[in-house]
């Protein structure tokens, strides 16, 4: 697999931004632009400010400063056409588990006014592309994990967004399932030039995926650049390696206790 299906123009730009939850600094004065067609990594410690970013790059929470553009809009002034710039995948799943595969799809593509006569062709194109298409009509309650990722994936897509961010698309998956998200990944980012921001605590896919990465560490942006020219920063072998020597902090290991985290918030959840 080469890497990402990049050209020169900039679609996302972040200058100076910084987001304060009265008071604490939960991102602190970064900036980084991206270009159409990158898959570009976000990495950091659990608290770094990974998701407050994205959130503030898709509109759901307003910045304390600074300043965003989107595919050439303006985040503050431009919310809508922002909004049909993007698809996202939430850190926690989102897909409603009492509906089909297919409902799920269906009333998403209503939210977001894909025209009637073009929703049942770009449902089963979607679907085919995630490998869903024998399980259109089950309950999502009956899903595993990736499938629940794979169709998250392919609802965020209805609306043939630009830029897709993903937020911790593959925690808790297997080794095998990762590989075939990803592999489904590559296929969109080549196949439309679909722009990729993505946070992952397996750095090995960050490394294999990723055209750049940027690591944050409380707030601020402490490196950016190619995995390689990271590695050669650190003297390192590795981006884990890499990662540990910028952050002082393991990876493996945090995305151990994020997960069993995950699980009892899983598990508290009504049914
Ligand atoms: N709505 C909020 N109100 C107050 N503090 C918040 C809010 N949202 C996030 N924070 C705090 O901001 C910091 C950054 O949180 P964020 O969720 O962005 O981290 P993250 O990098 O995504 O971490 P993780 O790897 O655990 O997902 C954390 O200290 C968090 O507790
Ligand atoms: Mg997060």
């Amino acid at each position: 697999m080469s890497k990402a299906n990049i050209n020169s123009h900039t679609i996302i730009k972040v200058q100076k931004l910084t987001k304060k939850f009265n008071g604490f600094t939960a991102v602190d004065d970064i900036s980084f632009t991206i270009n159409k067609g990158e898959v570009f990594a976000f990495l950091g410690p659990n608290g770094a400010g990974k998701t407050t970013t994205i959130k503030m790059l898709t509109t759901l929470l307003r910045p304390t400063k600074g300043k965003i553009s989107i595919n050439g809009f303006d985040v503050k002034h431009h919310q809508h056409q922002v909004r049909r710039s993007f698809g996202i995948v939430f850190q926690d799943f989102s897909l409603d588990e009492e509906l089909t595969a297919w409902e799920n799809m269906y009333f998403h593509a209503v939210l977001y006014k894909v025209p009637g006569n073009l929703v049942k062709k770009r449902i089963n194109n979607l679907l085919r592309l995630v490998s869903l298409s024998d399980r259109k009509n089950d309950f999502v309650k009956t899903f595993s994990g990736g499938m629940r990722r794979r169709l998250e994936i392919a609802r965020g897509l209805l609306h043939r967004p630009q830029i897709l961010f993903l937020d911790e698309p593959t925690l808790g998956l297997d080794a095998q399932t990762r590989n075939k998200l990803w592999s489904q990944i590559y296929k969109l980012n080549h196949k439309y030039q679909t722009t990729i921001f993505f946070t992952t605590h397996y750095l090995d896919e960050a490394e294999k995926m990723a055209s750049r990465v940027a690591i944050i560490d409380h707030g601020q942006i402490v490196a950016q650049g190619t995995a390689l020219e990271l590695k050669q920063l650190t003297k390192t072998n590795s981006l884990e390696d890499a990662y540990l020597k910028i952050t002082g902090k393991d990876i493996r290991q945090e995305s151990v206790d994020y997960m069993s985290k995950m699980r009892l918030r899983q598990s508290r959840r009504p049914r």
